[in-house]
């Protein structure tokens, strides 16, 4: 019997990262400055991060990578392809949207990592603040806390941030992070093939948050990005049909196209905002997630 070789570990905020290459970077430098911005999400949390209890996995017949690019920056696939979830006036996993914080920005950062819908003006937390109006004192204290911790720990600019949009850590793991009153999803994306997809999901919380709040928050993620729930089933469905479509005699000769946003409309820069910016109708994320897997696969190493 061999010896069996363990991953080298990382802890970062309550979360535990893995990798099996011993020679490998430092996770900081995995990141970059995609860490400044999941230092927002981990700073707000008063009692640090905790995880509800139990894990989903569900397959799709998809290529893996459809499914990172989409959280890495497809913004306009939502107000199609989960318009009917607006209609029903539930609680949505991102309250606030496009239509009232039109400067929201996409960025990415070099190793294919790409984020989206990042609000840099106060907008996240004034509806954090608007709505916890309804939810009675004690969530209202919860949304002030949570920014005062931010005021405490973090720059002007990342507490005006407060939460994040979603996004894609390079290759397969996508968080979603939009409000201090909504889940924090944590998303694997494991091929088990080609055309096939196997998901692994968790629901992360404030274990510092109240405990009415936490039943909504879990409540709300069986609801939306879930196996069962009214937003991932949506996503699944284009997964698999992009990756059908690429199966046909026409299809297979076809390139995908990704030059949205392209030309002197990219390369915002924001002064200390870390990142490559650009409109939130874009897809530099995209871009920047298939350029990094091209210069992965091209390497001689
Ligand atoms: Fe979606």
């Amino acid at each position: 019997m061999g010896l069996v070789e363990m991953p080298k570990l990382t802890s970062y905020g309550g979360l535990i990262f893995g990798c099996w290459d011993s020679g490998a970077g430092s996770l900081d430098d995995y990141l970059g400055d995609y860490r400044w911005y999941l230092d927002i999400m981990l700073s707000r949390l008063i009692g640090g991060m905790t995880f509800i209890r139990g894990q989903q996995r569900y397959k799709i017949g998809a290529n893996w990578k459809i499914a990172a690019e989409n959280f890495a920056g497809d913004t306009y696939h939502l107000g199609y392809s989960h318009a009917s979830v607006f209609k029903l006036g539930v609680n949505v996993l991102n309250p606030v949207s496009y239509q009232a914080a039109p400067s929201m920005y996409s960025v990415v950062f070099p190793g294919g990592h790409g984020m989206t819908s990042l609000a840099i003006d106060n907008e996240r937390y004034d509806y954090d603040l608007r709505a916890a109006q309804g939810m009675g004192a004690e969530v209202v204290e919860y949304v002030r806390e949570a920014r005062a911790r931010l005021d405490r720990e973090c720059s002007p600019v990342q507490s005006r941030i407060y939460a994040l949009g979603f996004g894609n850590i390079f290759p397969n793991v996508s968080v979603n992070d939009f409000s201090a009153l909504r889940p924090i999803g944590f998303y694997v994306w494991h091929p088990r093939g080609p055309s096939e997809l196997e998901v692994w999901q968790w629901c992360a919380v404030d274990a510092g948050a109240p405990d009415s709040l936490i039943q909504m928050i879990r409540d709300d993620f069986a609801r939306n990005q879930a196996a069962a729930g009214t937003v991932a089933p949506d996503d699944g469905e284009n997964f698999e049909q992009v990756t059908e479509a690429t199966r046909g005699v026409v299809g297979r000769r076809q390139a995908f196209n990704y030059q949205m946003g392209m030309g002197d409309i990219e390369e915002i820069r924001l002064e200390g905002v870390p990142g490559k910016l650009a409109p939130y109708y874009s897809e530099l994320g995209q871009r920047n997630f298939y350029t990094q897997w091209a210069t992965l696969l091209n390497s001689e190493d």
